[in-house]
């Protein structure tokens, strides 16, 4: 009844924002994203009666709160159990901070978790199951590039994630750097939530994701990098944009984050492509091609603030490994 799995982060080129559904974790809209190989989540699973509760620990600290707590219920209802879980992960990247660290975290836990229960599940259960623990952990499960349809059923049953290329497929990048590691005030959940209640053009957001899945697709699929770039840069926009306009209004960028979106503006007028996208938190994703990489870090560390530069090429899918935590 133990079970260990590692998992990626993903980052979104065409962002997951708001929900229809928050029990079961069902967006407003599709989304896109590349599984980076960078930023990784170890975690195992040990479902015994010997525990007298559920117990969490990410990166040596337990947690009373954390998304994996709740999530384990889930796992019990499927797999019909009633034991308790121990739960330890570990993360080699800031958590909560806007770095995607659910994604990886949730899918993590469910990989492990889903085994740990002795569920047999393929990819596409697996990526609901992830759903329902964070909505963009339901991406990580698959590697390469990925689309989460929002599907259309009140159940869930066609809301997961599919792999749209592999890994290989191309030498696109994300140089994601740290402008702080702060925890951000205002989680992803609530921030969604708010922006679903109160942003007078969260419509306008669901009208045109459609047209920007669709050409961030065909994009990746013809290695279109500044089809892709370009439109994943304006999709952020928008989705700030929603944030930004909710009552009361949410701004996660800090001073640095808006010094990067500008030296990246100014890049492209110098002819180096390189395009930015921002999660719910004040670290920049920087897209580029292999070929840009090292440029564009000796330009990032002439930048002050900055705190940690992690560039990522495309990472697998989240898989189950021998190697346990405890
Ligand atoms: O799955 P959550 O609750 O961590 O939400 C993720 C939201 C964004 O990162 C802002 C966008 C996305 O699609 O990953």
């Amino acid at each position: 009844m133990k079970a260990s799995a590692i998992a990626n982060a993903n980052i979104a080129l065409v962002k997951y924002w708001g929900k229809r559904d928050s029990r079961l974790m069902l967006p407003h809209n599709g989304s896109i994203s590349m599984t980076v190989d960078g930023m990784t989540t170890h975690t195992t699973v040990e479902f015994d009666p010997k525990y007298e509760r559920d117990i969490f620990i990410l990166n040596g600290e337990e947690l009373t709160d954390a998304l994996g707590l709740p999530h384990l219920d889930v796992i019990r209802g499927m797999a019909g159990i009633k034991d308790n879980a121990k739960v330890v992960s570990e993360s080699n990247f800031p958590v909560a901070a806007g770095l995607a660290s659910s994604a990886s975290g949730l899918a993590a836990v469910s990989v492990a978790g889903a085994k740990a229960a002795g569920l047999d599940l393929d990819n596409k259960q697996l990526s609901i199951l992830s759903r329902r623990g964070s909505g963009s952990a339901s991406r990580s499960v698959e590697g390469g590039f990925v689309e989460w349809y929002r599907g259309e059923k009140d159940d869930g049953s066609d809301s997961y994630a599919v792999q749209i290329a592999k890994p290989d497929h191309w030498d696109f990048r994300m140089v994601t750097v740290v402008t702080s590691t702060k925890e951000k005030k205002v989680k992803s959940r609530a921030g969604m939530s708010q922006t679903v209640q109160t942003c007078p053009y969260y419509k306008d957001w669901v009208e045109t994701v459609n047209h920007d899945l669709d050409t961030v697709r065909k994009g990746i699929l013809n290695k279109d990098f500044t089809k892709v770039g370009s439109t994943a840069e304006y999709n952020c926009l928008k989705m700030h944009a929603t944030m930004m306009t909710t009552q009361p209004p949410i701004i996660y960028w800090n001073p640095v984050t808006m010094r990067i979106m500008h030296a990246i503006m100014d890049w492209r007028d110098e002819g180096l492509e390189s395009y930015f996208t921002i999660d719910a938190g004040p670290q920049v994703k920087i897209m580029c091609m292999e070929k840009d990489v090292e440029e564009i870090k000796k330009r990032l560390s002439e930048i002050e603030g900055i705190e940690d530069v992690i560039t990522c090429k495309p990472g697998s899918g989240a898989k189950l490994v021998d190697d346990h935590l405890f």
